[in-house]
């Protein structure tokens, strides 16, 4: 269960206003000499402060301690979670893995937090150069007790699969379940709180320009993704004192710092930089209703923009449930090889392109020119089907991290017991069917 959608505030990059205490929030500035009731002012910028204003994300928080306050970092180990790739040799195969075992598979019955519980997949570019992703998964069982985490190498698109998470950020709490997403900005602070317990999913760490919703040419002004679904936290805050800890992802690295209050500690805000949640089952997916299919690229959510016009640093896109009627037409997604580079993972049931082998939490790696496609059991299915009537696919939710640059997985998700070492078999019975004329 979610919560109301009315316990949030709707648009996407609008500009919100909250206070969890009335009056706490400035009317008509944003530093006041004196803020109301004792809070300090902050700015919380998410581009640079000459962005153009269709562009530009900042928000001002009023908190009860400035983000300064805090004690000395010093590294922190969690070494399944770093930004490690793109030092050895990118294999081009075909890449499967089935799902990351949940925590206590393996007879250690310790528990295991959301950050303790990432583990990196892949990866390209780096923090440094705010250009490319890291895309990670996450197996927990445990919510995160006195510990804050926040990422200042990207924004976190958060995609469970099994389990809800509730995710307590400095602008608000987000309640998202299978089949949503969440974005907790660069930078922004936060706790996860697992009320399902075991739970899993994939996380999109997005080194680049800010996801947003892409435009729509032709197809107008409504469709795909709109953008009164994206949904935004109302102010909420923790006012306590304790030991706790704050973990900082900086730079490709962890570390931890003692911090004797909840980081959690913003009274009202405002601005258009702010956590967010979508549920994907809100997608307006449009296809062809004539022959063939557009691009998968009609699929999309949102994209991170590169500095190349067109050309996504990062684009989401997924595979919902939807009705197939083209005619004259192989209705499952094409064999093909692309420039972009595609990393698949399946949230809820199966996706339409495998007859078996991708389970949902499990996730495939398809590099630039990598060939791929629908496997032998789907192409000679699809190849002999009845196009007089509507394939209506249904239970599915499948999706993507595409990106412009090569995705190079890590030797952990190399070296992994969960890799399927067999998975180009799945092409291996295609027959050959050509038969020349006379
Ligand atoms: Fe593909």
């Amino acid at each position: 269960m979610s919560i109301a959608s009315n316990g949030y505030q709707s648009g996407f990059g609008n500009e919100f206003a909250t206070e969890a205490v009335p009056g706490a929030l400035p009317v008509g500035r944003n530093s006041p000499q004196k803020v109301a009731h004792g809070l300090y002012a902050e700015q919380l910028s998410g581009t640079a402060f000459t962005a153009p204003r269709g562009y530009n994300r900042r928000s001002w928080l009023y908190r009860i301690r400035p983000a300064a306050m805090h004690g000395e970092f010093a590294p922190f180990e969690q070494p399944r979670f770093h930004n490690l790739f793109g030092h050895e040799p990118v294999t081009p195969d075909q890449l499967r893995w089935n799902p990351l075992p949940l925590p206590g598979a393996d007879g250690n019955a310790a528990p295991v937090d959301f950050v303790d519980g990432l583990f990196t997949m892949a990866g390209n570019g780096y923090p440094a150069a705010h250009s490319g992703v890291a895309i990670h998964l996450y197996a927990a069982n445990a919510s995160m007790q006195g510990r804050y985490f926040y990422d200042a190498d990207g924004e976190l698109l958060i995609v469970p699969q099994q389990g809800r998470l509730v995710i307590a950020t400095e602008l608000g709490v987000l309640e998202v379940e299978p089949q949503e997403i969440a974005v907790i900005p660069r930078g922004v602070r936060f706790r996860v709180d697992l009320p399902d317990g075991p739970s899993r999913g994939y996380v999109c760490e997005n080194f680049g320009g800010l996801l947003r919703l892409p435009d729509l040419g032709p197809i107008g002004s409504n469709g795909l993704a709109n953008p009164r679904d994206f949904l935004t936290p109302h102010a909420a805050y923790e006012d306590l004192e304790g030991d706790f800890e704050l973990i900082a992802k900086f730079q490709g690295h962890l570390w931890r710092a003692p911090i004797g209050h909840s980081p959690l500690d913003v009274v009202a805000w405002h601005g258009n930089h702010a956590p967010y949640k979508y549920d994907l089952r809100r997608f307006n997916t449009i296809g062809s209703i004539s022959f063939d299919h557009p691009d998968p690229s009609i699929f999309l959510v949102l994209h991170s923009p590169s500095d190349t016009p067109g050309t996504s640093n990062m684009d989401f896109a997924i595979f919902p449930p939807r009705w197939l009627v083209a005619q004259d037409t192989f209705r499952p997604p094409w064999f093909h090889r692309n420039v972009a580079s595609e990393f698949m993972g399946l949230v809820h049931g199966a996706y339409d392109a495998k007859a078996e082998g991708f389970a949902p939490g499990g996730c495939s790696l398809h590099n630039c020119m990598t060939g791929h496609g629908p496997d032998a059991a789907t192409f000679d299915k699809a190849s002999s089907a009845d196009l007089s009537k509507p394939d209506v696919i249904t239970d599915t939710m499948a999706f993507m991290f595409e990106t412009r640059s090569v995705i190079a997985p890590t030797r952990q998700a190399m070296d992994a017991g969960h890799r399927q070492r067999d998975y180009q078999a799945c092409w291996a019975g295609l027959q050959k069917h050509f038969t020349p004329p006379g």
